[in-house]
């Protein structure tokens, strides 16, 4: 029997709670596929520093190190308490990009993926939603301004002043391209590359380099758009899209754009795989608002697990199921207070409900 160790990250606010559904369905997952999960949960995120004085502690790193795969909770606290931890220390800073650096994990996937059961959450027009929006977004994770050189000082006029490096090198950008024309190769074989190369060296280069890396792939059709295009085109005709790719901070904002077209980044799961590690995370932050209440839907976090079977333990069929099993729950007309407004037609239940009636659709999918 397989057996893989996974290191659970429940990070902060709604973490724990959309956590527990996930590790159900793991142990469904396992008991289906004849697999053993080793599930530990080491402290992560403002919860570790409150714990331990380490936002992201050397003997988390250790279990990381040794784990086969990473599932994180989303982390973060509101901007009170975050004052209440050193800025080099507060979670984003402390533990999550540490995290993205340690393990190189350079190409994320955020799926927009709007299907039928789901087009009800959208704000856009059922006219402008047609059969279903399913785009793949694939932003680079560990580069550009987000990991760059920065200082903020006092300059020689006296004015204080700041300075940013957005800095890449070509095999960053030619290891994030391959990602995203071998995902395009096995979809649609359409690549919408999004970049700002009118204004932008960085883009120059990145499109320079594209042009290379496509050369072995013929079948595959590149277009071209500026991201503030792009922006715009998300909104307008969403279905035009399939895979996107992008650098850091063009991923980070349209993607919480593609959160917008889905009604709410709850309904985005994420991957970001490295080298030799991936880990997977929803999209969205940790929401202290409604911590703890058993409200939160955790579709992102059993969409993560969706994500880590196809892409760390090779299990795409039973992936492809736990997708169609949480359609399946939002199909039968279920949601939860996060999403869906009282009297919006669809009966309310809670986190953990959620994740049972996922578990008991998955249960009656044959193996
Ligand atoms: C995301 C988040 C992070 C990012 C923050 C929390 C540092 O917004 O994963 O999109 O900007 O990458
Ligand atoms: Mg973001």
């Amino acid at each position: 029997m397989s057996s893989y160790k996974i290191a659970l990250l429940d990070g902060d606010g709604i973490g724990p709670e959309i956590m527990a559904e996930a590790v159900k369905i793991l142990r469904l997952v396992a008991e289906r596929q004849q697999v053993q999960f080793e599930l530990t949960h080491p402290p992560f995120g403002a919860s570790a520093w409150f714990e331990c004085g380490d936002a992201f502690p050397e003997s988390t790193k250790a279990v990381c190190d040794a784990a086969d795969a990473i599932l994180k909770g989303p982390i973060g606290l509101n901007h009170e308490e975050s004052k209440k931890i050193p800025v080099d220390q507060q979670p984003e800073r402390g533990a999550l990009l540490p995290l993205r650096r340690r393990y190189n994990t350079y190409a994320n996937f955020r799926p927009v993926y709007l299907p039928k059961a789901l087009a009800h959450f959208s704000p856009l027009k059922a006219e402008v939603i047609g059969d279903g929006v399913n785009i793949m977004i694939i932003r680079e994770l560990v580069g550009g301004l987000y990991f760059g050189k920065k200082e903020m000082g006092v300059n020689a006029q006296g004015k204080r002043y700041v300075n940013e490096v957005l800095e890449y090198d070509e095999d960053q950008i030619r290891a994030i391209h391959k990602v995203a024309l071998d995902t395009a190769r096995k979809r649609k074989k359409l690549l919408h590359n999004i970049h700002k190369s009118n204004v932008l060296k960085s883009s120059v280069l990145w499109n320079e380099v594209l042009e290379e890396v496509r050369q072995d792939y013929p079948d595959v059709k590149v277009e071209h758009i500026l991201v503030d295009a792009a922006a715009t085109y998300l909104c307008l005709k969403p279905t035009m899209f399939d895979v996107m790719v992008m650098e850091n901070m063009f991923g980070d904002i349209l993607s919480d754009q593609g959160g917008g077209i889905l009604g709410s980044l709850g309904l985005m799961p994420s991957a970001c795989l490295g080298p030799q590690k991936s880990y997977y995370e929803p999209s969205h932050g940790s929401a202290p608002d409604i911590a703890g209440k058993n409200i939160a839907n955790p579709y992102s976090m059993i969409g993560s697990v969706a994500m880590m079977l196809e892409f760390s333990f090779n299990m795409s069929q039973e992936a492809a199921n736990l997708w169609q099993a949480m359609q399946s729950v939002f199909a039968a007309g279920y949601s939860t207070a996060d999403l869906s407004k009282p009297g919006s037609g669809v009966t309310m239940i809670s986190t953990s409900d959620f994740g049972d009636r996922v578990a008991q659709a998955l249960r009656a999918m044959p193996v």
